[in-house]
Parts: C-alpha cells; sequence; structure tokens
C-alpha cells in the first residue's frame, strides 16, 4: 500500500531527501503529499520544491502559544490527508491537540539512543558523556519529549576524534537508511504503529559493534 506522508521539518531536510529518494528508486512504497515548516528559510523547503512537492509554512510568531500555533499547524497538516505524519528535524514541541489529533499515526527520527539523550542536543550531550556507541531512532510521538514507543534504532560507532559535527554526519548516514526503511515496513504492514511486527525481521543476532576497538 502507498502510504500517503506529511513531513514536518525546520532545517536542511536532509531525511526528507533521503525519503523521496527512496520513494524514486522504489525502496519506499510511500507519498509525500505535503512538506510543512515552521521556517520559512529552511533549506529543505527548496528540495521539496525542486522535486514538486507541496509546501506550506507556518512560522512560529513572538508571544503565541503552544496550543495555537498546534492548532493551526494541525489544520496545514490535515490537508495533506496523511496516513503517517513524519517528524524530520522538526524542532518545535506540539501541543497536545496536534499530538491527540495524529496519536499513532506521527512518527520522529531523533539523534541518539532512546531513551537516552532526550531533548534539542541529543548528539552533544551524547558526546558530553561519553558514550563509545550512539545512533538514532524512530519513535512514535506521544505528549513527552522523545518519550514515544521506539520502533527502530541503528547503532554507530563514537569516535575519540569525534565532534559534534562529524558525530552528527554519521549518525545522520544512519537515519538516511533507517528512516525510509521504517516507513516502507509501515506502509507494506510489516510493522504495525505500535511497534509490533507482523513479518520476521531479518536480524543478525550475533551482531555486535565494540567501540572502541584496538589494533593487534
Ligand atoms: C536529524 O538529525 C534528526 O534526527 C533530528 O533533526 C535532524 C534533522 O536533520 N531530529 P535534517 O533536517 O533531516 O537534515
Amino acid at each position: 500500500m502507498t502510504l500517503r506522508l506529511v513531513v514536518l521539518i525546520s532545517g536542511k531536510g536532509s531525511n526528507l531527501g533521503a525519503i523521496a529518494d527512496a520513494i524514486d528508486e522504489g525502496r519506499c512504497d510511500a507519498k509525500i503529499a505535503l512538506v510543512v515548516s515552521d521556517r520559512p528559510d529552511a533549506a529543505g523547503l527548496e528540495l521539496a520544491r525542486e522535486r514538486g512537492i507541496e509546501t506550506e509554512t507556518l512560522p512560529f510568531k513572538k508571544g503565541m502559544d503552544r496550543e495555537a500555533y498546534s492548532a493551526e499547524l494541525a489544520e496545514i497538516v490535515a490537508l495533506g490527508a496523511p496516513e503517517l505524519v513524519v517528524l524530520a528535524g522538526f524542532m518545535r514541541v506540539l501541543g497536545t491537540s496536534f499530538i491527540q489529533r495524529f496519536a499513532g499515526r506521527m512518527i520522529n527520527i531523533h539523534p541518539s539512543l532512546l531513551p537516552s539523550f532526550r531533548g534539542a542536543d541529543g548528539v552533544g550531550d551524547a558526546l558530553d558523556a561519553g558514550v563509545k556507541i550512539s545512533g538514532c531512532t524512530v519513535h512514535l510521538v506521544d505528549e513527552g519529549v522523545d518519550t514515544g514507543k521506539i520502533l527502530a534504532q541503528a547503532a554507530v560507532p563514537v569516535l575519540p576524534s569525534d565532534d559534534r559535527a562529524s558525530l552528527h554526519a554519521r549518525i545522520q548516514r544512519a537515519e538516511h537508511r533507517l528512516l525510509p526503511e521504517i516507513i516502507h515496513a509501515i506502509a507494506n504492514a510489516k510493522m504495525r504503529l505500535d511497534g509490533g511486527l507482523l513479518s520476521r525481521p531479518i536480524i543478525d543476532e550475533d551482531a555486535c559493534i565494540i567501540s572502541p576497538r584496538f589494533s593487534p
């Protein structure tokens, strides 16, 4: 089944691009009906327009309350008639009414192995904590910040030479594989939106990342 998506962004939109590439290459059975940004200068909007995808922006105005903003945003998102709402780098916390309206059909990609390092700087917080393995998580969105049911994760090593930018770049390469794959799994009823699996996943049970490793 081709899953109808509305994708919310705030920034460069590399995950949006990864979904669009996967759709074009037949690796993700979905259609991006609409891209919505809270920032009119988000580079991802241009990326969407170049691909002929409809875009909308709703800038957050100073003094506006979160619920009022979210209610307006929900109306815009509903215009795309989404079967799945994808938060792909949308940096605003959504109000309760928005979350309830799209509950059970809204996912987020977060740049850490949740439940570690929730919040706006998952990459920096992981570096500061000195973890040796980090990664990314696709999760269902609930009313908390990055607290929803975990659907899938990918791990990447943290290298001794890493700074925020290099670690984020490595995590993003994992995000660009994981997010379209999970959307495809949902579209093809291999994964339910409560995280339940309807098909046998391909998992190497002995796969293990040891980080760091030392040369002999
Ligand atoms: C991603 O790293 C995602 O995990 C986080 O925001 C970033 C968005 O990147 N939520 P992009 O705009 O998709 O390049």
